[in-house]
């Protein structure tokens, strides 16, 4: 399918603005693509207890996963207001890999944009296979 790059990374940008990040003053935002067109967005929820906090990323997916969507996910944005090209986190990334292991990722450049894909930043994702 063809991604508007330009529009996931303005919705994590605009959602980013909502962060609850006190804590660590990072802004985060994050735009989830499907395959059916439906984009959700998410920003980091942190807590007094600094190990609770939520990713952008994360907050991302679990709006998509309530809201019933069912479809396969194409592509995430992440947007950080304080740093370019922000990569996700580890726990983010298997994140990311359970819901397709071809997802394409979206950070923002100095004059755009730059893109990757799961794999490659997780080249060996972790996936739930027992031996029978
Ligand atoms: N954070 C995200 O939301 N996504 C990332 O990809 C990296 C880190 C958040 C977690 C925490 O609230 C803050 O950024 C600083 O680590």
């Amino acid at each position: 399918m063809k991604i508007n790059y330009d529009e996931l990374l303005a919705k994590a940008k605009e959602v980013s603005k909502n962060a609850y990040a006190p804590y660590s003053n990072f802004p985060v935002g994050a735009c989830v693509l499907f395959e059916n067109g439906n984009m959700y967005t998410g920003c980091n929820v942190e807590n007094a207890s600094y190990g609770l906090s939520l990713c952008a990323e994360r907050n991302a997916i679990s709006t998509a996963v309530a809201a019933g969507e069912k479809a396969k996910l194409v592509a995430i944005a992440i947007v950080a207001e304080n740093m370019l090209d922000c990569p996700p986190c580890g726990a983010c990334r298997q994140w990311i890999y359970e819901f397709s292991p071809d997802a394409e990722l979206i950070f923002e450049t100095k004059d755009g944009y730059c893109t990757t894909t799961i794999k490659e930043l997780l080249p060996k994702g972790f996936v739930l296979n027992t031996k029978d």
